[in-house]
């Protein structure tokens, strides 16, 4: 449960986005998943995500199929309500930053689960008061017997950490995806304000994330896709990848469907800020749609 030494969260080398394998059949419901753990989601305020990482049915390891672990709770309510539901008992929240919408929901979490561990950036523990386990990059965590890795991402906060799953080989029952939590880093086709960062940290950031294999599965905190899509086809109307993925993305949101999650090599393709080849693109693309009133 304690994290280990700095120093063992290196991502692998990047694959180019032509190597992208594209899994049109992919489902994007909540509470997807497969083999020994699967992650759920669940819709909050406007357009938050809430995610549980739980046991998938029989097949949780170390006992772990009736405990759950909560991510970013930005709000209390329907996120204890859901767990109660499904007899799942949470162990854990981690959080990706300090913004409201990622920890409102944590001080009754503690009050309904009191030893529920908090882990987040030991680095924002004045921001994130209620945190019982301080973590920073390369720090391993192993919840629900999955490895966790922590990985500094700053930009939209200087503090700001994703969490990365790698995938779990082994007989078919036991087969876990790649996750990737990166809260308010990475978008669906976008990525997060620089509102504590600069363009070249925000920059270096999506770029350890594309440098993770292309079928992970990427849980990002908000449901932005159809207006990042918009942006982006409207600023490259000839770009085959990001036409097809905003049609696809019009067709789930018309049909209620979330679009998220999205995986890395569909960023690979279709994201214009992990795309940027340096930090002077991805600034020029960041000023673009922070400004767009499309
Ligand atoms: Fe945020």
């Amino acid at each position: 449960m304690h994290p280990s030494a700095p120093g063992s969260a290196t991502p692998q080398a990047a694959s180019p986005p032509a190597r992208a394998a594209r899994d049109s059949d992919r489902p994007l419901t909540a509470g997807i998943g497969s083999g020994a753990s699967e992650v759920s989601l669940i819709p909050v305020l406007e357009d938050n995500y809430v995610f549980v990482l739980h046991g998938a049915g029989s097949g949780g390891s170390d006992g772990a199929a009736d405990q759950a672990v909560v991510v970013d709770p930005a709000v209390a309510e329907p996120v204890i309500a859901w767990l109660e539901q499904r007899q799942l008992e949470p162990i854990a929240v981690l959080h990706t930053h300090h913004h409201h919408d990622h920890i409102g929901g944590t001080p009754e979490l503690l009050r309904r689960w009191p030893q529920l561990q908090v882990i987040a950036a030991a680095a924002d523990h004045q921001r994130i008061p209620l945190q019982t386990q301080g973590v920073g990059d390369g720090d391993r965590l192993n919840l629900l017997g999955r490895a966790i890795e922590v990985w500094s991402v700053p930009g939209h906060t200087r503090a700001h950490v994703a969490y990365y799953l790698p995938p779990v080989d082994g007989p078919l029952d036991q087969q876990s995806q790649g996750e990737l939590f990166c809260g308010d880093t990475l978008f669906a086709g976008g990525c997060g304000r620089l509102l504590e960062g600069s363009p070249e940290q925000l920059w270096q950031s999506l770029q350890r994330l594309a440098a993770l294999p292309g079928a992970t599965r990427v849980w990002c905190s908000h449901e932005y896709t159809e207006a990042n899509l918009r942006w982006a086809h409207h600023l490259h109307p000839d770009d085959q990848a990001i036409h097809r993925r905003f049609q696809e993305v019009l067709t789930q949101r018309a049909a209620g469907r979330p679009t998220i999650p999205s995986s890395i090599g569909e960023e690979w393709l279709t994201n214009l800020f992990m795309r940027s080849r340096d930090a002077m693109e991805f600034a020029r693309y960041r000023h673009s749609k922070d400004h767009w009133r499309g």
